[in-house]
């Protein structure tokens, strides 16, 4: 022994986010069958694949939403047995596919919500959000569940932003969402990358993933079938038929 503590050296050059061998499902199916992925620090990574294909369940098995089997790693510790809220107060943010709002706060109560005051300096603040999503600003003490679903979605995107994420997990963010709004998130997720945010982006629409992500994972039969980048994606037809349905 030299006397050095080998923690900090480990979480320095573990990946932000590492998982292995990761089997979830529901009663009597089993949908994640051995799922690996690496995400590294400000890497914006796109998460494809069908209808039903596991990309939602992987992300609550990841956040500790539902029970899984495998190692989940944050920058090189265990993630095992952390409740949901622990694991965010990590810097693991999580945007579902649902939008997650307090119906009766209004907006501002909603992301005031999101704030994690133990953080240091944000990279993504109250204002940040008005500046990308002026309609939220416009209605900034409105109560939240007389907004349109798109502008829910994007509040809720917003209030875990302003929890300052290292990683954010965003599930089909563009789903029903109008063409300008869909052009404003892909500004947003851009942004964020552009800060030096990592990005899980789970999507079905591929041109979203491509224009905001460097590299693409695709599931299929309850793992990751291809790993690379949207340049070799784009040149593997046979594999966006099969996995896509393109
Ligand atoms: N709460 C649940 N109980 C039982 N089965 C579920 C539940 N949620 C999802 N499933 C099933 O698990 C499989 C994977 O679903 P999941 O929602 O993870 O897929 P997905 O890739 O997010 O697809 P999409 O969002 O397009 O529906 C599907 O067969 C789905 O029917
Ligand atoms: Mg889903």
């Amino acid at each position: 022994m030299n006397g050095t503590d080998p923690e900090p050296v480990r979480a320095a050059v573990a990946p932000l986010l590492e998982v292995r061998d990761l089997r979830s499902g529901y009663a009597g199916s089993t949908v994640l069958q051995g799922v690996d992925l690496v995400v590294q620090r400000g890497e914006a990574v796109a998460l494809l694949g069908r209808n039903g294909s596991g990309r939602s369940t992987l992300a609550r098995a990841l956040m500790g939403l539902q029970e899984s089997q495998g190692e989940r790693l944050w920058r090189g510790e265990s993630l095992r047995g952390l409740p949901p809220h622990r694991v965010a107060r990590l810097g693991l943010g999580y945007v579902p596919e649902s939008r997650d709002i307090f119906p009766g706060l209004t907006v501002r109560q909603n992301l005031l919500l999101g704030l994690q005051p133990q953080r240091r300096t944000p990279r993504w603040t109250l204002q940040d959000s008005w500046r990308m999503f002026p309609a939220l600003q416009a209605r900034e003490h409105t109560a939240a569940g007389r907004l349109s679903g798109g502008e829910q979605q994007m509040l809720t995107l917003c209030r875990t932003l302003v929890g300052d994420p290292d990683l954010v997990i965003v599930d089909e963010p563009a789903e029903g969402l109008a063409p300008q709004l869909v052009d404003r998130l892909a500004r947003c997720l851009a942004d964020l990358h552009a800060r030096g945010l990592a990005l899980l982006l789970i999507e079905q629409k591929l041109a979203l993933a491509l224009t905001v992500c460097q590299r693409c994972l695709v599931m299929g039969r309850g793992t990751i079938v291809f790993n690379g980048s949207p340049r070799a994606l784009r040149e593997r037809e046979d594999l966006r038929q099969e996995w896509l349905g393109l």
